[in-house]
């Protein structure tokens, strides 16, 4: 059997030999032990056990956001990533958490150690069960522990998975110093935590580390050095630590997407919005991610301006890289989203003024800026961009009388129309081979909202500006999106005639239940964009409803039923629908 999901794997702290050596140093330092023993509120020693297991710094650590790998040490540095409401409130804190890289895997009970080094701030260490599910405006918490040591305090933070806020919130005074010895135990029911061999009064809690996986997240006020982490396990149980950066999905699905989209037309890919916390942590998920389906990525929210440009001088390129690498590894192509966008922006560029002409062109060199080093960063690993995202006003505020047809967003109040040729002219720069998209909804059906992106499409076409196709989002939010296909084939030729390809960006289409509506949608979408030469390929808007979270109005937390793969992972009748569609095209 094809092994489906192969990761390089290193048993690091639990064999045998290892266990004898422990064995004797025990022994050899009972006497010290004792007398440390005596010195602490609880008998149970913790932090000593670690000898056990090597220093886990030795390992994967080059894709942590906001961290420096150097020598065996992790210079955690202040991201300040947060996610911050669509309504422009202000938004949650999304400390960052090494994905691609070194986790564990237990078989149930363990402890972990860590030196907290050089503290001049908070240094904050966070156990997670299981990744959260980013999307713009927040995130999901499952289960983890977040220890936090601050000045003369410890604090510990835990989320059972059960509602975002955490379940329990303690802290202790503590003799905080430069240099710190953490100890984190679970035995299954109660969590210990000891500083500098002060063990403080046990957790009551139970099942935390259900999955069985401990993802690392670090995070800081200030810089702070990780000199050594370690983790061993309790009773009989393991450890193993994995680096996720290797994990490829080798066997690939007869009737997989892309592979049959290569066969109806050559180059023609079908692509997926996709997340790395589920890529690296979910085999169901990296294996319909990975395994055939799709040709193209496009990252979720990875490299949108919050997450990639926390602060002003902060670039936080690693997920976006992990993502790189990922799609390269598994042979698909990388579609960048997005550059300029009136949402998902920090807080830092949502404060930014724009009255005077001084504060107008600081915005134009903020963005200009902003274009160059993101391009840069990835130039000849992205294929195509969305180089500006949703530049029309929403319906409700839509109104060309009043020469309203254009989002009133920061870099719209300071250059007006021209920040869409602005942006890019700046990718252009930066990447003379990429291709250079604008990326819109609605742009499926007739009206006033059409007639106005076409003539900015004329406009700016007209104007020299180095503009290479549309991107359709293709959202099917409600029964009312219904795409016609005419329609849609119709603007797909009239951009044609412009010189612009088009690409399907970000379908996903409302699950209607106990209907095939969502399957013809998909595929009708599908046809269209197969047999119009110029529409160069189609990409889906996420893999599975595990991951298709939103909140509704009242703050809930809900899942939506848009994908083709649904919550537990089952092909939707969209899936055989669009392979048959695939399979029906004939070749051109
Ligand atoms: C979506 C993300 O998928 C969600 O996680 C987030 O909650 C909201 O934004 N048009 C776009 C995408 O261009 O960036 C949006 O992505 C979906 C609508």
């Amino acid at each position: 059997m094809v092994k489906l999901f192969e990761r390089a794997q290193q048993n690091i702290s639990h064999q045998k030999l290892l266990l004898a050596v422990a064995g004797a140093l025990v022994l050899l330092y009972a006497g010290t032990l004792y007398v440390m023993a005596r010195q602490q509120t609880s008998p149970t020693k913790v932090s000593n056990a670690s000898e056990v297991g090597r220093n886990l710094l030795g390992e994967q650590w080059s894709y942590l956001p906001g961290a420096t790998h150097q020598n065996n040490n992790l210079t955690i540095q202040p991201s300040r990533l947060a996610i911050v409401e669509q309504d422009g409130s202000d938004g949650q804190p999304s400390p960052p958490i090494n994905l691609f890289g070194t986790y564990l895997e237990h078989t149930g009970n363990f402890g972990v150690n860590a030196t907290v080094a050089n503290m001049r701030g908070e240094a904050a260490l966070q156990l997670y069960d299981q990744p959260p599910i980013i999307a713009d405006e927040f995130r999901i918490e499952r289960k983890s522990v977040r220890v936090v040591l601050h000045q003369s305090e410890l604090h510990v933070s835990i989320w059972d998975g059960s509602k975002q806020e955490p379940v329990i919130v303690r802290s202790w005074p503590s003799k905080i110093r430069p240099t710190n010895n953490l100890a984190i135990r679970y035995d299954g029911k109660q969590l210990t935590l000891s500083v500098n061999d002060h063990e403080f009064e046990a957790l009551d809690i139970n099942n935390l580390f259900g999955s069985k996986k401990i993802w690392f997240g670090f995070d800081a006020t200030d810089n702070w050095t990780l000199a050594r982490l370690s983790a061993y396990p309790l009773d009989r149980g393991r450890v193993k630590a994995i680096d996720s950066s290797k994990m490829r999905v080798i066997e690939k699905y007869p009737d997989g997407l892309q592979r049959l989209a290569a066969k109806a037309r050559d180059g023609f890919n079908i692509g997926a919005a996709v997340a790395l916390g589920p890529a690296v942590s979910d085999p169901g998920y990296a294996k319909l991610a990975f395994g055939g389906n799709f040709g193209s990525l496009t990252p979720e929210n990875a490299l949108k301006w919050q997450f990639v440009h926390p602060q002003p001088n902060t670039y936080t390129f690693q997920e976006g890289d992990a993502l790189v690498a990922l799609a390269q590894a598994h042979g698909m192509s990388m579609h960048g989203h997005t550059l300029v966008f009136g949402e998902a922006n920090p807080r830092w560029v949502r404060d930014l003024p724009t009255t005077t002409p001084a504060d107008k062109e600081k915005v134009k060199q903020i963005m200009a800026d902003h274009i160059s080093t993101v391009v840069e960063h990835y130039k000849g690993k992205v294929a195509s961009w969305d180089v500006v995202n949703e530049p029309l006003a929403d319906y409700d505020n839509f109104n060309p009388d009043d020469n309203h047809t254009l989002r009133r967003h920061t870099w719209y109040q300071a250059m007006g129309e021209s920040y869409i040729a602005a942006a890019f002219h700046a990718a252009r720069k930066a990447d003379p081979d990429t291709k250079l998209f604008i990326n819109e909804y609605g742009l499926e059906e007739d009206g006033e909202r059409w007639d106005a992106f076409l003539s900015l499409m004329k406009e700016l076409k007209s104007q020299g500006v180095p503009i290479d196709g549309v991107g359709f989002q293709a959202h099917v939010y409600e029964p009312a999106d219904h795409i016609n296909p005419a329609v849609l084939r119709r603007h797909i030729q009239e951009l044609g005639k412009l010189g612009l390809v088009s690409r399907i960006s970000e379908i996903d289409v409302y699950g209607y239940e106990g209907s095939n509506i969502q399957a013809q949608q998909y595929t009708n979408v599908l046809k269209v964009c197969l047999s119009e030469l110029s529409c160069v390929s189609y990409t889906t808007w996420g893999i599975s409803d595990r991951y298709n979270a939103y909140k509704e109005d009242n703050g809930k937390i809900a899942y939506g039923q848009d994908f083709l793969w649904s919550k537990d992972l089952q092909a939707t009748p969209a899936v055989a629908a669009l392979q048959s569609a695939l399979k029906q095209q004939p070749k051109n």
